[in-house]
């Protein structure tokens, strides 16, 4: 395990992915020069130097790199080393065709690009391990190594023979035999039946739906099969005595690749990339999501690896961030228990594929609206400093209200020829997680089977399939006091996506006290009236309340008059159903009101209403009240603390788009409108 650790105690990391080998040399004096103007503490560098870092295989060139350690270090700038496996060189790929991915239509995807690799080749894997041991044993000592990075962003599938081979020795670990695994995919239906493992391939194009279960197993797989790339990197660097710890940057929002739970454990810490997916006020929420996310899949601190400096890319464009809300972003995920703040990249490349992407130093150079901004961050974090240090026990971030997150929940609704194809898994949960949000209450997502006593509020959404392992762990939940609610299209199916038969949900049935009878979608301009005046939209249901008492009926559409909102109490705790997908405005009033019930308070009440959000850090020494007011009108909150920003204390006037970070010394905060 490692005996170093990234953080520097008073300190969080700042900067980015630095690729000085995009530059003639001179470049880097300036680089550093700028660097240290901005208090920029930590390089990524060598996320795709493997071309020449190995220029041909096994013959390495390493002096550059040398250089550029040396001369960060000589800055006191400290790094992550990053294992350049992401990007195979062309030498690589002519040595070992086979090496390349296959798609699922048989298209072989040759070099040129980026992560042209076939993650179970043998010739890949050996080459990966070759090139990180011989990083390791150069660089592991070194001390301004902060920490291993390892690739960078696993993700790409290969269907080609050597993921059919590694597919089938995965399968044959998971079910024993064949005749388990025809039970379990369900192979009687349309002649699917397999007679010997040769005879499964990876789900490549066929000529209607595919097989569900193979489908899951298949991601399932690749998820692991990445882990064990990893972990033979990480083997090998820890290995050479390195004692620097190893991450590898997942990414969101985007890649469902991933099983991050079973990630996290291998991983000594854990890193995201995250990147804006709208210009609209969702940005923030979202920044609240990733962040929330990692750090529960980290069970603390964590480390943002990437954003981006200037851009948000929707669609087809890049729209311009600003600096105010890079600023507020920046400490929105430090807020949530990211050590850092880093980004992809330090200077915007003048050629190759990404060359309009934002950057710390843009191509207009040091003398620009972004770079003054990028100044500002380093000092408001050399400002705030003291709260980098996390606690020594307990939470970085307090929640008492749990969402449920389980990555084979994503997989399942990918699956063909549901009841709609209307819905998506991570779209459920970050509009539970929006919801909750928006009323400004703190949260984590939970592990399926984790310790969830500690909620008095668990969320499960749309979580269609799940294992009765996972049923009886919500079922003691509620048994010994939590209250869950579970919301439409969940425990539907076991993990090999079998309808529990019966009954919908049949895995939650008793649990819920409800028996469905008939999923009813709706179609997209079509909504149906609560009885209690909220809306669902694309998924309805034929309901009957059986041991579960009616909180709401449909008010309108063919289930008019039928139970909609359900609620069962169990144990000493109560189990809700909600039957439809509510519409937006809806379910942020229903979580909203049942935060209120379960007696979960915001962090400061009225704060979200007037746009500021409000999340409080727990520190070594004290907590910290972090404020980013993304609203458009200013604010005064009263308390007891210190503003570390801008030294005010007690009554904090905070303008909009501003930020503040407060030691405090009470926690009963009150806020207005000036
Ligand atoms: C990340 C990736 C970076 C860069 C960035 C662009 O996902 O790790 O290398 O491509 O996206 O947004």
């Amino acid at each position: 395990m490692p005996s170093t650790t990234p953080y520097a105690p008073g300190r969080f990391l700042f900067g980015g992915d630095y690729n000085p080998e995009q530059w003639p040399r001179e470049t880097r004096a300036e680089d550093i020069a700028l660097m240290r103007r901005a208090k920029v503490n930590t390089a990524t560098i060598g996320v795709f130097s493997w071309a020449v870092l190995e220029p041909s295989e096994g013959r390495y060139d390493a002096a550059w790199l040398d250089e550029v350690v040396g001369e960060l270090a000589a800055a006191g700038i400290g790094f992550f080393l990053a294992t350049p496996t992401a990007s195979p060189p062309p030498w690589f790929t002519l040595a070992h065709p086979d090496a390349l991915p296959i798609r699922d239509d048989g298209t072989p995807v040759l070099h040129g690009s980026r992560d042209t690799y076939a993650i179970s080749a043998p010739a890949y894997r050996a080459a990966a391990r070759a090139v990180a041991g011989f990083l390791a044993r150069r660089y592991g000592d070194h001390p301004g190594l902060r920490g291993w990075h390892v690739h960078n962003e696993y993700g790409t599938i290969d269907h080609g023979p050597h993921a059919a081979r590694a597919f089938r020795v995965w399968l044959e670990a998971r079910y024993g035999s064949i005749a388990a695994l025809n039970e379990a995919w369900s192979t009687a239906f349309w002649s699917q039946r397999y007679g010997d493992w040769d005879e499964i391939l990876p789900p490549r194009q066929t000529q209607y739906l595919h097989n569900p279960a193979q489908l899951v197993d298949f991601k399932r797989f690749n998820s692991d099969e990445m882990l064990a790339a990893f972990t033979e990197q990480r083997d090998e660097i820890r290995a050479s005595g390195s004692a620097a710890p190893i991450t590898s940057n997942l990414m969101l929002p985007t890649w469902n690749h991933l099983e991050q739970w079973s990630w996290s454990d291998a991983q000594d810490l854990v890193s995201i990339d995250h990147y804006l997916d709208t210009t609209g006020p969702d940005g923030e929420t979202h920044v609240a999501y990733g962040s929330d996310l990692t750090r529960s899949w980290a069970g603390g601190p964590w480390v943002l690896m990437e954003q981006n400096a200037t851009g948000i890319r929707v669609g087809d464009r890049v729209f311009a961030k600003g600096p105010d809300r890079m600023i507020r972003n920046s400490l929105g995920y430090i807020a949530r228990g990211a050590q850092s703040s880093l980004f992809f990249q330090w200077r915007a490349s003048a050629g190759g594929a990404e060359l309009w992407h934002g950057a710390l130093v843009p191509h207009a150079g040091a003398d620009t609206e972004v770079f003054a901004s990028v100044v500002r961050l380093g000092e408001l974090l050399e400002r705030i400093g003291e709260a980098a240090q996390p606690p020594a026990t307990g939470p970085v971030v307090e929640a008492e209200i749990g969402i449920v997150w389980d990555a084979e929940g994503w997989w399942s609704w990918e699956t063909p020829h549901l009841p709609t194809d209307a819905v998506g898994y991570s779209e459920e949960v970050r509009a539970a997680h929006r919801a909750l949000w928006l009323s400004g209450r703190a949260v984590d997502f939970v592990r399926p089977g984790a310790d969830a006593t500690g909620y008095s509020m668990l969320v499960v959404p749309a979580l269609y399939a799940m294992t009765r392992a996972t049923a009886e762990w919500l079922e003691r939940y509620v048994q010994t006091g939590g209250n869950l609610v579970v919301t439409f299209g969940s425990g539907i199916a076991d993990e090999s996506q079998r309808v529990i038969v019966g009954g919908y949900p049949g895995m939650l049935r008793s649990l819920l006290g409800v028996r469905g009878e008939q999923i009813v979608p709706l179609a997209d301009d079509d909504a149906v009236t609560l009885d209690n005046g909220l809306e669902g939209v694309v998924w309805t249901e034929l309901l009957h309340a059986e041991s579960a008492e009616t909180l709401a009926r449909y008010g309108s559409g063919a289930l008019s008059g039928r139970p909609a909102i359900t609620r069962c109490p169990s144990g000493s705790g109560t189990a809700t159903y909600v039957s439809t997908k509510l519409a937006p405005g809806s379910l942020n009033a229903f979580l909203a009101d049942l935060a209120t019930e379960f007696g979960v308070a915001p962090v400061v009440d009225g704060a979200a209403a007037l746009g500021v959000e409000a999340v409080r850090r727990r520190g070594a020494e004290a907590d910290y009240l972090f404020l980013m007011h993304h609203g458009d009108s200013p604010v005064r909150l009263d308390g007891s603390g210190t503003d570390l920003v801008s030294g005010a204390s007690d009554s904090i006037p905070l303008e909009a788009g501003a930020v503040a970070v407060v030691r405090e010394t009470g926690r009963d905060w009150s806020i207005r409108r000036l």
